[in-house]
């Protein structure tokens, strides 16, 4: 780019912090009322709830303010990167994207929108998509040639479906041509997709593995969403409950760029909420297949007992393992012990068990759960490169303290 097509960029920076959910969810419409197919890849939950238009404006917004060093995104296009590929993103359609995302600054700009605007971020675009497209075509070439790997969707049957709680059932699937599968690192995801009758097309979600690694299979556990007044049924977790043994569905290779790297002399700290558990139960296993013996405390967060995936399993691993000691908090507890607190997770009451020098931490569960978490160990003294966290959704959190 050039030095006046950067100042152009630059110029639009105030616009895109105040109005960038404005210029996407436009953007939105605009694509998915032209290329209406696209809606069998994009997740149009996250449509409804606009987190998906969040997390494009910010890292529009990101882009632009950093358009003299676009390197310093590389981790943040990494993780993008990770969930364009699990839902196999194809570099053409960098092409649909780029063309109505310039008509929308146009439309949604108007007489801001300044040729010299227009040109720069038509370049600007050009070269964002081009390191995307690069990152990602690195990604796809090591996950198709990894032992089991595969680019696209994958037909797996549904071998097996176990009840880890009243909503959360856990599903074995296993490849249909009978092939090996690709390895994941704990904490990683699959994309399942399939069709939803309510809406006449496709859906893709994300869903943790929860399981170590296996040859044979990967498992998944899906908590059913619940709609209530205000809000309806989750369309995939619903449809996912009343699949069967026996049933396919349609998966993307592993991916994601939150996991563990256990090393051997590694203490870990696992904090999750509700259904956050999932990739948290993946690295617990792992621990327990490498066999290091590495110290784990696990804590746990949900309303009740009925509510309390893995319960057994956990509790199993604990009474047969020194090396892991487990919490649990139920909101809707009546007694209390020593491992059995009364009310949300609160880590100040475990602050001695959990300060462990070097220790590494991993959160997962809901915004506000991570956000109070993560500040908790922070006060602490944690340093912040010893906390990981994910959110079930596109990845907004990019906690600044
Ligand atoms: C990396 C990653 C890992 C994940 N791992 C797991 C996992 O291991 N287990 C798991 O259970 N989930 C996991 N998830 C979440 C999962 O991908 C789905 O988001 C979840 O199953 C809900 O999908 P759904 O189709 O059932 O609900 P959706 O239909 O997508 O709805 C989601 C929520 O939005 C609400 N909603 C929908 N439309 C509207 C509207 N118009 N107005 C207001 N509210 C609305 C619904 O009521 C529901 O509560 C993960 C997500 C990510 C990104
Ligand atoms: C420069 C161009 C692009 C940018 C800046 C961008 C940005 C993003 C961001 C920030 C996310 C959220 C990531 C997360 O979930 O953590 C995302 C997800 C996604 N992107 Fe892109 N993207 C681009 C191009 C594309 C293209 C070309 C497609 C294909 C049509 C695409 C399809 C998707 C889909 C389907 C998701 C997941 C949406 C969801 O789960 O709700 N993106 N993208």
């Amino acid at each position: 780019m050039t030095y006046e097509q950067k100042l152009s960029i630059k110029e639009t920076v105030p616009f895109l912090r105040e109005h960038g959910t404005q210029l996407t969810g436009y953007f939105y419409e605009r694509m998915f009322s032209h290329n209406p197919e696209l809606k069998n890849i994009f997740n149009m939950g996250n449509q409804a709830n606009g987190k998906q238009k969040n997390a494009l404006a910010s890292t529009v917004l990101a882009y632009a303010e950093h358009i003299e060093t676009p390197e310093v995104l590389t981790e943040v296009l990494k993780s993008i990167g990770n969930k364009h590929v699990s839902l196999n993103i194809a570099p053409e359609q960098y092409d649909i994207v780029g063309y109505h995302l310039l008509s929308s600054i146009k439309e949604v700009l108007k007489e801001k929108a300044t040729s010299s605007i227009i040109e720069a971020w038509a370049q600007a675009y050009h070269e964002l998509a081009a390191i995307m497209i690069s990152i990602e075509e690195k990604m796809f070439q090591k996950n198709a040639e990894k032992k089991g790997g595969w680019k696209g969707w994958r037909t797996f049957v549904i071998a097996n479906i176990v009840e880890e709680s009243n909503t959360v059932k856990s599903f074995y699937l296993v490849p249909k041509d009978g092939g090996a599968i690709a390895e994941y690192l704990p904490g990683q995801y699959i994309s399942v997709k399939m069709f939803v009758p309510s809406l006449g097309h496709e859906q893709p979600r994300q869903y943790s593995l929860s399981s170590t690694y296996m040859p044979s299979h990967y498992r998944i556990s899906v908590k059913k969403e619940k709609g209530n007044a205000k809000t309806p049924d989750g369309l995939v977790s619903n449809c996912l409950h009343e699949k069967k043994i026996g049933d396919e569905v349609l998966v993307s290779v592993p991916a994601g760029s939150f996991f563990a790297n256990i090393l051997p002399e590694d203490s870990l700290v696992l904090i999750s909420g509700g259904v956050g558990l999932t990739p948290l139960m993946s690295i617990l296993e792992t621990c327990k297949a490498l066999n290091n013996k590495n110290k784990v405390i696990w804590i746990h967060g949900c309303k009740n007992e009925e509510l309390h995936a893995f319960k057994s399993k956990v509790a199993n691993l604990e009474h047969n393992n020194d090396w892991l000691t487990s919490f649990v908090f139920y909101e809707d507890g009546l007694t209390e012990n020593s491992s059995v607190k009364k009310g949300r997770v609160d880590l100040s009451v475990l602050k001695d068990k959990i300060l462990i020098n070097k220790a590494k931490y991993y959160i997962c569960g809901p915004e506000p759960f991570i956000k109070v978490h993560y500040h908790s160990l922070i006060t602490f003294g944690a340093s912040k490169e010893s906390i990981f966290y994910e959110e079930f959704g596109p990845q907004l959190l990019q906690i600044k303290e």
